[in-house]
């Protein structure tokens, strides 16, 4: 098995969590609490040791053979879509490092329950949803892009006119479910009463919570 296939076994993994993840997060649409009882429901398959572990090795495998792959093939790429396709994944793979990163840290280091207030602090202090509108719009528009992008080149024998579809339909989506989550989070669907503890972690830095 080469790389390439490596990159596209363990990309299995990472999206079938994806989906597990953002329909968590779509479910804060009807509400905090049902996102957080989902939440706890699906933490009971992520959060098995074997499971984590080997979600977490396939996120590190992801963004590190991403990253060659893109850096290896910068002279050969050619064509609109194939710059999409390196664009996202950069996207994703720093989207990831500082995602996961962070979830981590704030589990391991702040002793925080990493439910929707962690997401949600940052839109609710201000100057940083200058930074988290963008990150969390960004990054699932990204996975949408990639994922359509990995389609466009499989359907290699259909017309050019079909190809496009099955890359601008995924894109289409992805900018829906982007906005959502980010208008959820923001507070602007459901009421969101972040509590002081998730606030207190950006508020000590240069500004007061609003
Ligand atoms: C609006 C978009 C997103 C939000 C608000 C968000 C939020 C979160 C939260 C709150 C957690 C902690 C989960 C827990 O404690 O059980 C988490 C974990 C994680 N997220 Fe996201 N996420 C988003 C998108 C993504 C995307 C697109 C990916 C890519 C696959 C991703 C990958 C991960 C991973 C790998 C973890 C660590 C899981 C674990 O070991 O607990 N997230 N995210």
């Amino acid at each position: 098995m080469n790389l390439r296939s490596l990159h596209k076994t363990s990309a299995i993994v990472v999206a079938a969590f994806a989906c597990l993840h953002l329909a968590n997060h779509l479910v804060s649409l009807s509400g905090v609490p049902a996102h957080i009882a989902f939440m706890e429901s699906a933490r009971h398959i992520y959060r098995q040791p074997v499971v984590e572990t080997l979600l977490l090795s396939c996120v590190a495998f992801q963004v590190g053979s991403g990253l060659w792959l893109v850096l290896r093939g910068w002279r050969q790429r050619r064509g609109a879509v194939a710059w999409l396709q390196a664009l996202s994944g950069f996207v994703i793979a720093g989207f990831l490092l500082i995602h996961v990163g962070a979830v981590l840290y704030a589990r391991g280091v702040l002793d925080l329950d990493t439910n929707f207030y962690f997401s949600s602090a940052g839109f609710h202090v201000w100057p940083f949803p200058l930074f988290f509108v963008p990150y969390y719009f960004l990054a699932v528009l990204a996975l949408f892009t990639h994922i359509g992008c990995a389609f466009f080149w499989r359907m290699q024998p259909a017309s050019l006119r079909a190809r496009r579809w099955v890359l601008a339909l995924p894109m289409l989506v992805g900018t829906v479910i982007s906005s959502l989550l980010v208008l959820s989070l923001a507070g602007k669907i459901q009421p969101v009463e972040v509590p002081a503890k998730y606030k207190a972690t950006y508020t000590g830095f240069f500004t007061s919570a609003p």
